[in-house]
């Protein structure tokens, strides 16, 4: 059995300039998705594969997402004031136990590699996660469950990949794909954000990966890469001249809420699951798109 994975990390020191001036004062991973911040759903889909201890790599003006796994102490006294039951245990259940949260700074946007490389004292030799926030995933069971399932046959290192259309190709990082190995494959190439002329392929690295703790080892170096960045794609490489890196591919939807029609797609996808909101939101739609040219 391969050394269980407890650890896993959130890279969210990321400026937001996208989504600007909504998120000048309020961190990218705090925007909602229906009515639960981005960063929730990356915890819970890492709870959910039996992670324990929560490392966020953050930045400035990000201090609410550490206020958000706190206990609101006069927030929930007034809930229990006022009887309401189901937000108290829904708070509740969001938030993970005290103790299991850990808050780095990266103090500089020198690229994910250089992000990962921050949670490295905290992280230690042993295997972890990475997720990133920004992609959310919508699948049962959840992508790093998915993921935790592979890796308990096959060990080692894995990312989990979707597919894309093959104009976007340079937007994320790319494998080949060759032979299978259970429920992974084996990985011929990778690539960060190449022109659609030269992917290797239209699978992209969709924002979950399970290291062993030999990354850091690559990641010491502090090599730039794509876009003067430290990144994470190019510590991979390294890594894979000595040990096994290998691709799952993601079964679900991955939305991709970087971009501001991922985001609303996203809104979307997650509203029209709810049975308190998608019925209405469903007849919302229909006039909107009757009106606006479907
Ligand atoms: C990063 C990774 C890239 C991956 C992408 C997923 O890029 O470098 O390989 O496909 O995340 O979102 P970034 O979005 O940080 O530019």
């Amino acid at each position: 059995m391969p050394e269980p994975v407890r650890t896993a990390v959130f890279p969210v020191a990321g400026l937001g300039t996208r989504f600007l001036p909504a998120t000048k004062a309020v961190p990218k991973e705090m925007l909602p998705v229906v009515d639960r911040p981005l960063i929730q759903y990356a915890v819970d889909e890492a709870r959910e594969a039996g992670i324990e201890h929560f490392v966020f790599v953050t930045g400035r003006n990000k201090s609410v997402i550490e206020d958000h796994f706190d206990i609101q102490i006069e927030l929930e006294a007034t809930l229990r004031e006022r009887g309401k039951k189901a937000e108290l245990a829904k708070l509740e259940a969001d938030r993970p136990p005290p103790g299991a949260t850990t808050f780095t700074r990266q103090q500089l946007p020198a690229g994910l590699g250089h992000a990962v490389w921050c949670a490295r004292a905290i992280v230690g030799n042993q295997p972890f996660a990475v997720l990133l926030p920004d992609m959310l995933m919508q699948s049962a069971p959840g992508c790093l469950a998915q993921m935790m399932n592979a890796y308990h046959q096959v060990g080692g290192n894995l990312v989990s990949v979707s597919e894309c259309e093959p104009d976007q190709t340079d937007q994320y990082g790319i494998v080949a794909l060759g032979d299978a190995v259970g429920p992974a494959f084996r990985i011929t190439g990778m690539v960060e954000k190449p022109k659609p002329a030269d992917a290797p392929s239209n699978l992209y690295i969709n924002g979950r990966y399970i290291f062993q703790p030999e990354l850091f080892v690559h990641l010491d170096r502090h090599e730039r890469g794509a876009g003067g960045e430290i990144q994470l794609t190019d510590a991979m490489l390294r890594l894979s001249e000595t040990q096994p890196i290998m691709a799952v591919r993601y079964d679900g939807r991955t939305f991709d809420c970087g971009s501001k029609a991922g985001f609303l797609a996203a809104n979307f996808a997650y509203a029209l699951k709810r049975p308190d909101i998608a019925d209405d939101l469903r007849a919302e739609l229909k006039k909107l798109l009757a009106t606006n040219g479907a």
